[in-house]
């Protein structure tokens, strides 16, 4: 039976099989979460991250997309990497992108054997996308997310504001 948490605390202390970084198409690190999960996984993070093929001239993901890397120095064996839409009003295609950052990172557990997965709220800090909006596709699209393997996931939330807007949305069943 698929579970779904939310908690509040700092995404790069949790012992689960992978956190995902809010990051950007580089992949090369940054501020936020991103930078966060960076100086938590130590060097080697980033040099996999370098490794990993361009998809067009500094671009390893795609927005929308994402990858999968050891989580190396962190307590999460992985870290899946994926790219959420900046927000610009919301009619250029942001909620599908951000959608498809939850659904991607998803998949990647199915290859990877991860069982319990803690997502941040993707978009919600730099690239300013409106946390009740956000946290509406992240939980409609985990919850549409049925495979044969009984996931775990947990939405790791950086402060109550948005511990409580998860919350909200679990307590309704739509
Ligand atoms: N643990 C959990 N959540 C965190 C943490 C943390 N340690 N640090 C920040 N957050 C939360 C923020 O409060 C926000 O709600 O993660 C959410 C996403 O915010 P950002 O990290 O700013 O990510 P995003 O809005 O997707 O912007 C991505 O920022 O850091 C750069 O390289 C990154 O260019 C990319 C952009």
């Amino acid at each position: 039976m698929p579970t779904i948490e939310v908690i509040e605390g700092d995404i790069t202390s949790l012992t689960v099989d992978a956190i995902v970084n809010a990051a950007n198409e580089t992949l090369l690190g940054g501020g936020g979460v991103d930078g966060a999960i960076h100086r938590a996984a130590g060097p080697r993070l980033l040099a996999a991250c370098r490794a990993l093929p361009q998809v067009r001239p500094d671009v390893r993901c795609p927005t929308g997309q994402a990858r999968i890397t050891p989580g190396f120095d962190l307590p999460a064996r992985f870290v899946i990497h994926t790219v959420g839409p900046v927000w610009v009003g919301g009619g250029q295609g942001e909620p599908d992108l951000l959608a498809s950052c939850y659904r991607e990172s998803l998949r990647l557990t199915l290859e990877s054997g991860v069982r319990r997965i803690a997502f941040p709220a993707i978009s919600c800090g730099v690239y300013g996308y409106p946390l009740d909006a956000a946290a509406a596709i992240a939980v409609r699209t985990v919850r549409a997310w049925q495979t044969a393997q009984p996931l775990r996931t947990v939405f790791c939330c950086f402060d109550a504001s948005a511990a409580s807007a998860y919350r909200r949305l679990l307590e309704r069943d739509d």
